[in-house]
């Protein structure tokens, strides 16, 4: 199957979400998804559906508003996982996947699933039999296929395309591989195997030598793939998977070279990139390219002299193509509510009720009286801290006051809401946050580590709100909290809450990685 349509498959919510801290509640995946649909991302790989009941849950309400997009679900190749993988997506509201896989490298085989490569063979075939009953696009992946023994693999592929399967996924599962080397064991692949041209031909590449992009763009250019699997940022297991952004924009500034399209509207790159850096708390370097806030920068005058007189000279896309907006002032203090629901809905954020709706309002009202200007990335921060908080959370900040300066040892005082009391606590601390948590912590006792903490300007200049993530772990649970102030230790405040809210409730899932043993 030889075209110029290039098939781009995110899956964001599925690997991307295997990086530990990363994991997603049913309503960030809601939120991301509807972004990826806008991008018009051909195929959405929205979870795991047998890893925990929360990811069954957030496949299922992904795949019953998404119309625009494939939405996929992974399984172990085997009847219980695929079926779990059915129930979640066959009443979807738009065209559904299931994608399954199965390790095919002796490695794999022998010392992980400690099965024979006759083993590993039916168990392929039964698992597309078991899936293409219900589901007639059915994917499947051979696991660690680049460290795979080429004979095998060429006989479970043939194997699994005859019982039905549609697309086949190689996925360079530990990213072991080198550009040229992978496009061609593509191409051998694709030539060896005698129904080859009855499936699509994708790859699935991980990042560790930091060639996933590159690996992927050569087996499209030298082995003919016609599908790339990717996530946002290049978020996934370890150093991550190929990036979307990075592989759509090389595909499109190089047309002249690799002569394949995407569907994908590139103006909601950045919105995207965002949204999941938001949502997951992984910040996005400054020179990662596309995304990163010194992409589209020109620092020296030099550059900045030439990009003046024809921009072409240093800049191969334009900032805009990708969606990097100059701010945009969208509204103000009086701006009311129909106009705040309207911007919302055109950044696709819908909240599920006219409450969330309110209760959002005069979190924006409460805005506008500190901060004139309210730009997109205002509304997109304001909207992640309201969505991580629930009707009956048990933690609330009522107040707080800190101080520190060069002579005092900073300290604070915060008053808290617990289950609807306020309590009181004071702590001293090696810098404002330092205090205001130790101040937290000494009233929430919760024992949580602190993983990560992070804080990124929302917008330019010093009135931008400060948007700040705490991650937490206790028990082999890890979540993020999220808060935006325009003072920057009150957002901390508010992220390290919603942490603390977090790891009360029972809904909040666990990562799948902790579950699932492949
Ligand atoms: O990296 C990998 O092998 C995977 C497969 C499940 C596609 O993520
Ligand atoms: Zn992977």
């Amino acid at each position: 199957m030889s075209t110029n349509k290039l098939i781009i498959f995110d899956t964001t919510m599925r690997d991307g979400e295997q990086s530990p801290g990363a994991s997603m509640t049913k309503d960030e995946k809601l939120r991301i998804a509807r972004q990826l649909e806008r991008m018009k991302v051909d195929v959405i790989e929205a979870g795991f559906p047998a890893a925990s009941n929360g990811d069954f849950e957030a496949v299922r309400a992904v795949a019953g508003v998404i119309r625009d997009s494939i939405v996929a679900g992974l399984c172990r190749a085997n009847d219980k996982d695929i079926q779990r993988g059915i129930d979640a997506l066959q009443g979807s509201r738009g065209p559904w996947r299931i994608h399954t896989f199965l390790a095919t490298s002796p490695l794999h085989m022998k010392m992980k699933l400690r099965m024979t490569p006759d083993q590993v063979y039916e168990q392929a075939i039964l698992a597309v039999k078991y899936a293409k009953k219900a589901c007639p696009d059915v994917e499947f992946s051979p696991e660690d296929a680049s460290r795979s023994e080429p004979d095998f693999l060429c006989r479970v592929i043939e194997a699994v395309i005859k019982e039905g399967a549609t697309t086949i996924n190689i996925p360079d599962t530990v990213g072991y591989a080198v550009p040229e080397q992978f496009g061609e064991m593509i191409k051998g692949l694709r030539s060896r195997i005698p129904n080859s041209d009855k499936a699509v031909w994708s790859v699935h590449c991980h990042n560790d030598l930091g060639m996933a992009v590159a690996n992927s763009l050569a087996a499209v250019r030298i082995g003919g793939a016609r599908q790339i699997e990717c996530t946002m940022n290049g978020l996934g297991e370890r150093a991550g998977n190929t990036s979307l952004e990075e592989v759509v924009m090389a595909l499109r500034t190089r047309k002249d070279f690799f002569g394949l399209e995407t569907r994908i509207n590139t103006k909601e790159i950045v919105p995207a990139s965002r949204l999941v850096s938001q949502i997951t708390g992984f910040v996005v370097q400054p020179n990662k390219a596309v995304v990163g806030a010194n992409a589209f920068a020109h620092a020296s005058g030099i550059h900045q002299d030439g990009v003046l007189k024809a921009r072409e000279t240093y800049e191969i896309m334009t900032a805009e193509d990708v969606g990097w907006a100059a701010n945009k002032i969208v509204l103000g203090k009086l701006s009311g509510r129909t106009a705040f629901k309207q911007r919302l809905k055109e950044l696709g954020i819908e909240l599920e009720s006219d409450d969330l709706y309110n209760k959002a309002f005069q979190r924006f009202k409460d805005l506008a009286d500190k901060k004139s200007e309210i730009f997109d990335e205002d509304l997109q921060a304001l909207v992640s801290q309201e969505a991580g908080i629930s009707s009956n959370e048990v933690w609330g900040l009522v107040s707080m006051s800190q101080g520190s300066g060069t002579t005092d040892k900073p300290h604070a005082s915060v008053v808290l809401k617990k289950n609807g009391a306020d309590v009181k606590a004071e702590s001293k601390g090696d810098g404002p946050v330092d205090a205001t948590f130790k101040a937290i912590e000494s009233v929430a006792k919760s024992g949580a580590e602190l993983l990560l903490f992070s804080v990124n300007a929302v917008t330019q200049g010093t009135e931008s709100q400060g948007e700040v993530t705490v991650r937490l772990s206790k028990g082999g649970r890890i979540v993020n909290g999220v808060g935006a102030d325009t003072d920057i230790v009150v957002a901390s405040a508010k992220a390290y809450i919603g942490a603390l809210n977090k790891l009360e409730s029972k809904n909040e899932r666990v990562n799948p990685q902790y579950q699932v043993q492949h």
